[in-house]
């Protein structure tokens, strides 16, 4: 696990689109796995710029996006494909066409829940999967639960995810109260995972997450199973860390004020 404490948004949001950057220019097929929420949007914002200056290129990437609402229609400025295209596909030369969501809307939700595993398969698996961390410890849309879906799968949103969430909709009735998601299983096999968390709200899960125990009812806490986990975060949501039990942990890198520029962690671990 690689842990960087940034002093501002901003700098996470740098250092995050040049990873992704990164991850590009090594392996321009590269696969992408997205997130949606308020979190990754200065990271898309980098992108885009990063884009229009001629420094990227996503013409050969393919993305998978993590969730879909369901019952939503796409053309619904909520859903995650509206978002989606808002805040970086029509920005950007990636193709529509390797832009995966899922789709929630399917009349058999269970058959898309198996063609989005195969697509992905089919595709090689991720290279990098961008996460944003639920107050209640869910990634992607996983709940907390006493047991989890590996592959991609119906779920029902937690009270708490939707009034979350009710901050993106006219009210918290319009918020649906089921979605697909990929599951923790096809996550922890992408080949590197950064996590993204901002805000002193976020301090307390980033610290049950990484330094908690490994719990089904906090699915983010299974992330410190993952060998090559990079966690990117600003000073409010690295306050409940511990400095001491980080510098213990194997592999990682605590920066409080330290601005992530070297890539080693691309000459070092090539993908492949
Ligand atoms: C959305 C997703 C969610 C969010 C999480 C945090 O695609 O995967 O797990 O990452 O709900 O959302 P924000 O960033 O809005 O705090």
């Amino acid at each position: 696990m690689n842990i960087h404490v940034f002093a501002s948004g901003d700098q996470l949001d740098e250092a995050c689109a040049d990873l992704i950057g990164g991850i590009i220019r090594i392996k321009p097929r590269a696969v992408l796995g997205l997130a949606t929420g308020g979190t990754p949007l200065g990271v898309y914002r980098r992108l885009i710029g990063d884009y229009r200056k001629g420094l990227v290129s996503f013409r050969h990437a393919t993305s998978f996006n993590l969730d879909e609402y369901v019952g939503l229609p796409e053309s619904r400025p909520e859903s995650y494909h509206a978002y989606m295209r808002k805040n970086l596909f029509d920005h950007i030369d990636l193709p529509l066409s390797r832009a995966h969501l899922p789709n929630g809307n399917a009349a058999d939700l269970e058959a898309e829940c198996r063609r989005y595993d195969a697509l992905v398969e089919e595709a090689g698996g991720i290279d990098l999967q961008l996460l944003g961390i639920g107050h209640n410890g869910h990634i992607g849309f996983n709940e907390p639960d006493r047991e989890l879906a590996a592959g991609t799968h119906l779920v029902h949103l937690a009270d708490t995810t939707r009034r979350a969430n009710a901050r993106f909709f006219n009210s918290i009735d319009e918020v649906p109260k089921q979605a697909i998601t990929m599951g923790v299983g096809t996550i922890l096999k992408a080949k590197m995972i950064v996590l993204i968390a901002k805000g002193a709200d976020k301090a307390d899960i980033v610290r049950r997450a990484l330094e908690g125990p490994i719990t089904t009812e906090c699915p983010a806490s299974l992330l410190q199973t993952h060998p090559r986990l990079i966690v990117l975060l600003d000073r409010d949501a690295a306050a409940r860390l511990s400095p001491p039990s980080l510098k213990a942990m194997k592999g990682v890198d605590f920066q409080t004020d330290g601005y992530y520029t070297d890539l080693k962690v691309f000459s070092t671990n090539k993908l492949t």
